[in-house]
C-alpha cells in the first residue's frame, strides 16, 4: 500500500490550520482547501503566528519555520486540492448534511487509494463513509486544540473501516509525534463522551446557583489540577460546538443524562459563544 506522503486538509478554521501545521512540520506535503481566497490566507498566517511562536521559545529554528510554511499550498478549488493526495482529512465545521456534501466531493475527485479521514468530534464515521463509493477506506482521525500542543489523536473506525487502514492511521500518527487511541464508532466517541458531561455539568452548577463560574473553574483547576477550568475550555471550544456535541450525545443515546443546560443553550442563542466572539463564561474583550 501506498505511503502517505502528501495530504489535503479541507478547512482552514481553528483545526484545520491546526492540522496543516503540524502535517507540514513533519514534512508532509499539505494542500489547504477552502471556500474563499481570504481564507485560506488567514489560516497560513495563524500557522506563521504559531510557528514564531515556537521559535521564539526555541522549539523550531527560523529554517524549520520557513520549511514548514513553505509545504504548505493553498486552494479554494476542491477537486485540485485532492486530486493528488494520499490522505484527505475533512476538518469543516460540525454539521452532518455540509459533511456529508464535502466527503461526496472528496470521493469523486481523489485517487482510489487515497485514505478519507474526518476530524469530526462526535459525528458518526459510519454515516459520513456511507455517502462515499470506500468507506473500506474512511475513517475518523479527531485532533484536540491547540493541535501543535495537544498529543492525542482519536482514531475511530466506520462499520466497514478496514484494519490495514486503521493501522496505517495509527503509524502516522506516531509520525506526527501524537499518541493514537482508538475508539469504536460511538457518539462523543471516548473524548467527548467523557467531557462534554463535565463541561454541562458545571454549567448546571452556575445555572442552578451553586457557585459562580470563577469558583466552578477554582475546584477544577486546584482541586484537580485541570489545566483550563470546564468553563474556560468551554469557552475556549466553542459554546455553540459544546452544544451541538451534547446534542449529538443527547439524541444518539436517547439518554436524559445528556440533555443541554438551558443555560449553554441560552448563550448560544445569545451569541456568546466565547473566545471566538469575545464573551462566553468569561470575557475575551480585552485581548
Ligand atoms: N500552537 C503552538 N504552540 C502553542 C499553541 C499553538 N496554537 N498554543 C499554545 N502553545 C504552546 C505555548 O507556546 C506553550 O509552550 P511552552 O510549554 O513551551 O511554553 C504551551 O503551549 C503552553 O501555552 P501557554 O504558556 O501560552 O499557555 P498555557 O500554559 O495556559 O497553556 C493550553 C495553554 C496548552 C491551551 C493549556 O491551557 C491546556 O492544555 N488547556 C486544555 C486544552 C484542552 O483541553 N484541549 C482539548 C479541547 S477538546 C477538543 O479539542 C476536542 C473537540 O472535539 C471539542
Amino acid at each position: 500500500m501506498k505511503d502517505i506522503t502528501h495530504v489535503a486538509v479541507v478547512g482552514g478554521g481553528t483545526m484545520g490550520n491546526g492540522i496543516a501545521h503540524v502535517f507540514a512540520q513533519n514534512g508532509f506535503t499539505v494542500h489547504l482547501a477552502e471556500t474563499s481566497r481570504e481564507l485560506p490566507d488567514k489560516a497560513v498566517q495563524t500557522i506563521g503566528k504559531n510557528l514564531s511562536r515556537m521559535v521564539a521559545k526555541e522549539k523550531i529554528t527560523d529554517d524549520e519555520k520557513a520549511g514548514t510554511l513553505d509545504r504548505i499550498t493553498t486552494y479554494t478549488d476542491l477537486k485540485a486540492a485532492v486530486e493528488n493526495v494520499d490522505l484527505v482529512i475533512e476538518a469543516v465545521p460540525e454539521i452532518f448534511e455540509l459533511k456529508k456534501k464535502i466527503f461526496q466531493q472528496i470521493d469523486d475527485a481523489a485517487p482510489d487509494h487515497t485514505v478519507l479521514a474526518t476530524n469530526t468530534s462526535s459525528i458518526s464515521i459510519t454515516r459520513l463513509a456511507a455517502v462515499t463509493k470506500r468507506p473500506e477506506k474512511c475513517i475518523g482521525m479527531h485532533f484536540f486544540n491547540p493541535v501543535p500542543v495537544m498529543k492525542l489523536v482519536e482514531v475511530i473506525n466506520g462499520f466497514e473501516t478496514e484494519e490495514n487502514i486503521t493501522d496505517k492511521i495509527v503509524t502516522l500518527a506516531d509520525k506526527l509525534g501524537k499518541v493514537a487511541v482508538p475508539a469504536s464508532d460511538s457518539p462523543g466517541f471516548i473524548s467527548n463522551r467523557v467531557l462534554m458531561p463535565m463541561i454541562n455539568e458545571a454549567i448546571f452548577c452556575v445555572y442552578e446557583g451553586v457557585a459562580d463560574a470563577e469558583s466552578v473553574d477554582k475546584v477544577m483547576k486546584l482541586g484537580m489540577a485541570h489545566p483550563m477550568g470546564p468553563l474556560r475550555l468551554a469557552d475556549f471550544i466553542g459554546l455553540d460546538v459544546c452544544l451541538d456535541i451534547l446534542n449529538v450525545l443527547y439524541e444518539g443515546f436517547k439518554d436524559p443524562k445528556y440533555r443541554p443546560c438551558p443555560l449553554l443553550v441560552k448563550m448560544v442563542d445569545a451569541g456568546k459563544l466565547g473566545d471566538k466572539t469575545g464573551k462566553g463564561f468569561f470575557n475575551y474583550t480585552s485581548k
